[in-house]
């Protein structure tokens, strides 16, 4: 992975850093002053009295009181760290980067130096780095190459209230790391199967777990009845309005109740919060469209989007003050729940849904996690509500019924709970662990763990005793999910890893490559967008050129090439030329940062199949009969039908639980469940055609009862009934 410095470390830098030295200074002491009249400031010295004499620590504190930027700073300042590094986690990405760079700020350093980040396909630390925030998920991976996570003193576990999937499991692993590095138990080895000699070389860890709601007890119970500490915040009251009725759009209702709140009530930030991305995208133009309209002196709306996959450049605005009485709309997801604190906030309007991964009921263990348009829990609502209050007396619109806030569910259901086990479960297997041996706050049920098993057999992961085989510990080296890695593995022996590392690296990309315009939809998100849809059609016109005859997975690939082919043609960083690919993009609505970034994750995954290139023997991969190939391209070329087959055939190997027969009577049928009938998504280039055979990337439940298959590809059926041979072959 990418190592610190390059574009990550510079954009995480201060914006005062090419000020005058005068100005550098008046920053600095504004935000030493700022920390200083944190809630947590004043119990700091008691904090780490707390830290140094207890391993595990329990911190239950109100959002904005201070808990994610200043514990690890009291930490570094008080000398408690030895040798070792701190590791914040954070269950988003966009969280761990923005804090790495306010804390940066307040130490006064770049980003990648004294304090980094680490996330997926993006790094900024180094030798230098003591802070390292990090999402969950990489922590995780750090795991299998370093079991006892030896580099940190100190692991705090952020927004554990959450309980994301990989939360959990981290804590289910750092209860026994603590034991095996005060020398107490051993733990095993990955990969070789050794046991370490002297575990506790690498010293005692601390461990706090850090919450924004009142759940600390479960928490405390799990590590022994750990001490719980408690920051007080500062909360001032918020008045909180429902709506008479529920609301079909709420899009639509949040549109309206920001211009009510902006032409009626006094200055005040407003924060929206919204399930995804396309929403946020389709509300940020209307109100830009109506502000627009406005008659002058009410006219000064600044809309911040904020969402996971937000550019760092962008991310600024959200933070800055704005001036000349204009008023700042942030558009958020969850992220501002309680991760991150924007200031200057004194209305916010609720519109009471988020996106929750789920694993999708219905299509039983088919191994796939899809993003749904949910209920939010009481209290995320509560949350929601309190970030009006965090500097005065504020108001919460929430765009639903005071009924429905009463019939909302107390908390969300843990992840652990509601999601596919499959990739989590590769990584245990890597570290000889499984479900159905760790200890957890709460433990999924065994048809979940088996359906994780089983999509791991079917990839060739696990043989039928449930034992890691070669496929499986090679496809855990790459950091993408258990289904394309293996497609990668597969590809290297039709010679076709180019094309495949393509499209993996385009889907793994944080944000779609595809912008479509009417795709902010009303009150079931899920349901495929009734927007826009002249501009949706205008979208798919400018984008036919990419179309290839197979579907979408061929068509991606098109458009990385097209992208390659303009950079080789108008490469360079002249302003011209980027001014020419930009231009490119919007024509053919596509969002450049997204290829941009998986021209790096490609180069990133490349590396990883070099490091196999001629060790697969190592990997027990080797096969006499079968030529291996990491690097060439299809020998037919591109566009080729032969390319197009061998290509297909790499992604089914991956996708052997998302194929779907069509029968004339029912339309399509998944393999995995043939009782269930499945559409095409109207946004695939497949839509409304007919296939004897397709398999998908994923399957989306839309609240009215449909499925729908999300990029989806035809294949000749002999596809699927050749799969059962893919398996013996790699156990
Ligand atoms: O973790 P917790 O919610 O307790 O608070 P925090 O994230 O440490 O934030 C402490 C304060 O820093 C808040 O008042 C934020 O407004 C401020 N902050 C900021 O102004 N800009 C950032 N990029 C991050 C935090
Ligand atoms: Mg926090």
């Amino acid at each position: 992975m990418r190592r610190a410095g390059g574009n990550d470390a510079k954009e995480g830098k201060k914006p005062w850093k090419h000020g005058s030295n005068g100005k550098i200074q008046k920053v600095s002491e504004q935000l030493q002053e700022q920390r200083r009249n944190l809630p947590i400031a004043k119990g700091a010295d008691a904090l780490i009295r707390e830290i140094k004499s207890n391993d595990t620590l329990v911190l239950l504190g109100e959002t904005g009181s201070g808990k994610t930027t200043q514990v690890p700073q009291y930490i570094l300042e008080s000398g408690v760290l030895g040798s070792g590094m701190i590791a914040v986690t954070q269950p988003r990405r966009v969280a761990a980067t923005s804090l790495a760079a306010r804390v940066a700020a307040e130490q006064g350093c770049s980003v990648g130096d004294r304090v980094g980040y680490a996330v997926r396909f993006q790094e900024a630390y180094g030798p230098e780095t003591k802070i390292k925030f990090l999402t969950d998920g990489m922590l995780a991976r750090e795991l299998l190459a370093d079991p006892l996570l030896s580099k940190y003193s100190v692991i705090i576990l952020d927004e554990a209230h959450e309980r994301t999937l990989n939360t959990d499991l981290l804590m289910a692993s750092l209860k026994g790391i603590q034991e095996a590095r005060k020398g107490n138990t051993k733990v095993p080895h990955s990969g070789k199967g050794k046991e370490r000699a002297d575990n506790s070389s690498c010293g005692a860890l601390k461990v706090i777990i850090m919450s924004a709601t009142l759940d600390a007890e479960k928490f405390s119970r799990f590590f022994g009845n750990a001490k719980i500490i408690y920051v007080k915040g500062r909360q001032h009251p918020v008045k909180i309005y429902h709506t008479v009725t529920g609301q079909n759009d709420f899009v639509d209702a949040a549109l309206r109740t920001f211009f009510q709140i902006h032409v009626d009530q006094p200055p005040g930030d407003v924060l929206i919060f919204l399930p995804g991305q396309e929403d946020i995208e389709s509300l940020e133009k209307s109100i830009s469209s109506y502000a627009s309209q406005l008659p002058l002196g009410k006219s000064r709306v600044v809309v911040c989007p904020f969402y996971a996959s937000m550019p760092q450049d962008k991310q600024n605005k959200v933070f800055s003050p704005t001036t000349n009485g204009q008023r700042k709309c942030i558009l958020s997801t969850n992220i501002a729940e309680t991760s991150i604190t924007i200031p200057g906030v004194r209305y916010v309007i609720d519109t009471g849904v988020h996106k929750e991964k789920r694993h999708l009921a219905g299509v039983s263990g088919s191994g796939f996690n899809t993003l749904l348009v949910c209920a939010i829990s009481k209290s995320s609502a509560m949350q929601r509500a309190g970030r009006a209050g965090r500097e005065g007396p504020g108001f919460c619109y929430r765009l639903y019924p005071e009924s429905a806030f009463r019939d909302l569910p107390d908390t969300s259901e843990p992840e652990i709970m509601r999601c596919s086990l499959a990739s989590a479960t590769l990584r245990l297997k890597c570290l000889q662990r499984d479900f159905f041996d760790l200890e957890l706050l709460d433990k999924p049920d065994g048809s979940a763990i088996n359906a994780g098993m089983k999509t791991l057999w079917m990839l060739g992961a696990l043989d039928t005793e449930g034992n890691l085989t070669p496929t499986g510990r090679a496809m855990s080296l790459f950091p993408v999910e258990p289904q394309q890695s293996r497609a990668l593995l597969e590809s290297r022996i039709h010679g076709c890893t180019r094309e495949v590392l393509a499209i993996v690296a385009i889907q793994s990309a944080s944000s779609k490559v595809f912008y479509d315009p009417g795709s902010g939809s009303a009150a079931d998100s899920n349901e495929p967008g009734s927007r826009d849809i002249e501009r949706r059609d205008q979208a798919q016109a400018a984008r036919a050129k990419f179309i290839h005859i197979s579907g979408d997975h061929m068509t991606l690939l098109n458009v990385f090439r097209a992208y390659e082919d303009l950079l080789k043609s108008s490469g360079g960083d002249s302003k011209s030329a980027k001014a020419e690919r930009r231009d490119w993009c919007n024509r053919h609505f596509l969002h450049e940062r997204a290829l941009t970034e998986a021209l790096d994750i490609q180069t990133q995954l490349r590396r990883i199949c070099d490091t196999m290139r001629g060790r697969e023997a190592s990997f027990g991969l080797s096969d006499p009969n079968i030529e291996l190939d990491w690097r060439s391209s299809v020998a037919e070329g591109p566009g080729s039908t032969v390319e197009a087959e061998k290509v297909l055939k790499c992604l089914m190997t991956g996708l052997v639980q998302h194929g779907a027969l069509r029968s004339a009577e029912r339309g399509y049928c998944p393999i995995m469940d043939k009782s269930k009938t499945i559409k095409i998504h109207p946004s695939s280039t497949l839509a409304g055609k007919k296939f004897d055979a397709i398999m998908y990337d994923e399957l989306l439940f839309t609240n009215s009862g449909s499925t729908y298959a999300r990029c989806v590809s035809a294949i000749p059926t002999s596809i699927i009934s050749d799969l059962s041979a893919y398996r013996p072959r790699s156990t």
